[in-house]
């Protein structure tokens, strides 16, 4: 078992990583408050996990509360029906929360965990490894609202993260892959000696050979809870995690929030901004290239498709709420490894940037 601590002023708590500690009853027991649990969970993963966290939480005042899978289902209606089982299982200020999934469940457990009688302990046991890399890490909870995702949510930091690696034995090719698509990020936007290492080991890291999947997961935590812990409440440092996501949430607002996961809109997303970083002259050519072909290796898609509206990207953008008044806000790239927050690019250059990530007009890299 690994142990990486995420160093807060206040709230520091430590990420543990390691094959089969869902288990490892010592490890929740260190770290629940005396109150009773909630063990929060969707109805894909309460039938693979929630037997063996039962079994390690033998003989702790538990209750279970299961929602129905899916992104749709992150609503102030989920959230409520959390707190209804809070308050039927009479939980106090000294009560616990355990998100047993993926980012969903992860969000919108932490949010009730964050609102419930303004705060009780939060405990994450991510699933997926979008949720083991990124999303469980670093206190953002939250669910979505009409107007768009994550619109509504507190930062409220987890008292342990639980990262059991035996999980992704059952996750999909797909969605690993979108997992993936954050992975990548931490190396374009900080790492380099990371992307390099994924380059050269992409193959390993698509079979998810252990030895390369736990230093993946490993070396992401680490720059997760660095970037964190620099910068908790994303005042600055912590908004280099967007890179990509601007243009990615457009996709994926624009397309309906059906056709791509998240991972997948992010990795466009990626390709789109280092374009754009690229024409801009902030970085040398074919730094777009290297991350599109590391990101084509690991199955994610790189470009829009062609029928994608311009318009609708571009309100989307707009729209995005880390766009300030004075202008689109954007993380680009001034080489691999080294990333900007940027409002300095004019509508042209963002217009020339997505046209190119448009299928049908996919520039070469
Ligand atoms: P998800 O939670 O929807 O999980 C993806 C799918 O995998 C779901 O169908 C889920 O039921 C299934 N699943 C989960 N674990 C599994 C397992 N071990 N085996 C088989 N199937 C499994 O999606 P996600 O990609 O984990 O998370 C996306 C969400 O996370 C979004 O809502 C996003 O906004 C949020 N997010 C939050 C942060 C943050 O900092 N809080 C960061 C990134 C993303
Ligand atoms: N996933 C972005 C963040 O945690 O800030």
């Amino acid at each position: 078992m690994k142990t990486i601590n995420v160093e807060l002023e206040h709230n520091a708590y430590p990420v543990y990583l390691g094959h089969g500690l869902l288990s490892d009853s010592s490890l929740w027991r260190k770290h629940l408050a005396t109150g009773k649990t909630l063990i929060v969970s969707n109805d894909v993963v309460a039938p693979l996990y929630l037997d063996v966290l039962r079994g390690a939480l033998n003989g702790i005042d538990q209750e279970i509360h299961i929602i129905p899978d899916g992104e749709p289902m992150k609503t102030v209606e989920t959230w409520y029906g959390i707190v209804d089982s809070l308050i039927a299982m009479q939980a106090r200020r000294d009560a616990n929360i355990i998100a047993l999934g993926g980012g969903v469940v992860g969000d919108i457990s932490g949010f009730a965990a964050a609102s419930y009688m303004r705060g009780i302990r939060f405990l994450q046991a991510p699933t997926t490894l979008l949720a083991q890399v990124d999303a469980s890490v670093g206190g953002k909870t939250g669910i979505n609202h009409k107007q768009g995702k994550n619109l509504v949510g507190a930062f409220h930091q987890p008292a342990a993260v639980v990262v059991d690696t035996a999980t992704l034995a059952t996750l999909s090719a797909r969605e690993f892959n979108a997992g993936l698509a954050e992975v990548v990020k931490y190396g374009a936007i900080r790492d380099p000696r990371f992307f390099s290492w994924m380059e050269d080991n992409a193959a390993k890291i698509s079979d998810r050979e252990e030895a390369s999947l736990n230093y993946l997961i490993y070396r992401s935590i680490m720059n997760k809870a660095e970037i964190v812990a620099e910068d908790e409440k994303e005042a600055g440092v912590r908004a280099l995690l967007n890179f990509g996501h601007s243009f990615g949430h457009a996709l994926e607002a624009e397309t309906g929030y059906s056709e791509f996961l998240h991972g997948e809109a992010v990795a466009i997303g990626m390709v789109t901004a280092s374009r754009l970083s690229e024409a801009r002259g902030l970085c040398e050519p074919g730094t777009t290239g290297r991350i599109s072909e590391l990101l084509t290796r690991f199955g994610l898609p790189v470009s829009m498709p062609a029928q994608t509206e311009m318009s609708g990207l571009l309100s989307a953008l707009q729209l995005d709420k880390k766009a300030v008044a004075t202008g689109l806000r954007l993380v680009l790239l001034e080489a691999i490894g080294q990333s900007i927050v940027d409002s300095n690019s004019k509508q042209n250059d963002v217009v020339n940037a997505i046209e190119q990530s448009l299928g049908s007009k996919q520039a070469s890299t």
